[in-house]
């Protein structure tokens, strides 16, 4: 079995599905109101445990009335939180989100993921030094960003660091990571680049190995050698919240399966978790995942 420690955000998602986005100004009617759990480490420790993988999350919710369902939520799919902290007069973390058309506008208010330290993660090292790997985002302070990174490497852990949201980091930090997966707009502002600059080398200008998803189309990913390109599976789009975060942990899951199949493996579970509406539904287990690439 596959052990994870994931260190990252939780956050509510306040879901409205609308017929289109509005413009400045304006007032919309909207279809469907929804609450739903998510977060991107929440989302990567639910979708990696869905898999099979005996995931430890670190993360941190506040002390209001989301706290304890956030929680409640991760322990009910298998997650570890013992090491999910709880910080008081503090909300917990929201993301404000509106769906139209399968694609999605987000503002997240980090809250509680705001005062996940270094201290926590360092709390945790036991976890990280028995885990087969580690990943992290950026809705928590860089600076837990980089004793992840550091730890992990420290360790000889492979961390991987999924850029998102999109900034601009140091690339000393990257160079401790085992792979990033940012998207195309994720590695440009990573790498202080134009997003109109050619992907293909800006792949090989990064300073660790790369996975770029591509959204419908997939992923294009490169260990030492030339990019490689993994196309999309076919699905229809309800909503892709949380797809990243699904990519992210099957390919945590698979990579012992060798690059190519993680990546693959990475694109059909994210496919799959677009077919239904909120970050976490249609997460698949680990059998859709194989059936859908046996399909194709
Ligand atoms: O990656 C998707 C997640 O981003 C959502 O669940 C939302 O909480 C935002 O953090
Ligand atoms: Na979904």
């Amino acid at each position: 079995m596959t052990r994870l420690v994931i260190v990252g955000s939780i956050n509510m998602d306040l879901v409205t599905l609308a017929p289109r986005f509005p413009a400045p100004g304006e007032t919309l009617l909207g279809e469907r109101f929804l609450t739903v759990h998510g977060g991107k480490g929440g989302n990567q420790a639910v979708a990696a445990a869905r898999l099979g993988a005996q995931v430890h999350m670190v993360g941190a919710v506040g002390d209001d009335a989301f706290a304890e369902p956030l929680r409640e939520g991760l322990a009910q799919e298998g997650v570890d939180i013992q090491h999910l902290a709880r910080i008081g007069n503090c909300s917990s973390g929201t993301a404000s989100i509106t769906v139209a058309g399968g694609e999605n506008e987000i503002v997240v208010v980090p809250g509680a993921n705001a005062r996940l330290m270094p201290s926590h993660v360092e709390t945790a090292r036991h976890l990280i030094t028995q885990a087969d790997a580690v990943l992290v985002q950026m809705e928590i302070p860089l600076q837990t960003v980089e004793a992840t990174l550091r730890l992990a490497h420290a360790e000889h852990v492979p961390v991987i660091l999924n850029p998102a949201p999109a900034q601009p980091l140091p690339l000393e930090w990257l160079r401790l990571a085992r792979y990033i997966t940012p998207n195309q707009h994720e590695l440009a502002t990573l790498l202080g680049a134009d997003a109109s600059e050619d992907f293909l080398r800006l792949m090989r200008r990064a300073p660790c190995p790369v996975v770029m998803t591509r959204g419908a189309e997939g992923a294009w990913f490169r260990d030492e050698g030339e990019p490689m390109r993994q196309p999309g599976f076919e699905v229809h789009a309800v909503d892709s919240t949380g797809a990243g975060d699904t990519f992210n942990a099957a390919f945590a899951v698979f990579l012992r399966e060798g690059l190519p199949n993680a990546v693959r493996k990475a694109c059909a579970a994210a496919a799959l978790s677009v077919t239904q509406l909120g970050a976490r539904g249609g997460m698949p287990r680990m059998a859709d995942v194989d059936a859908l690439v046996a399909r194709t």
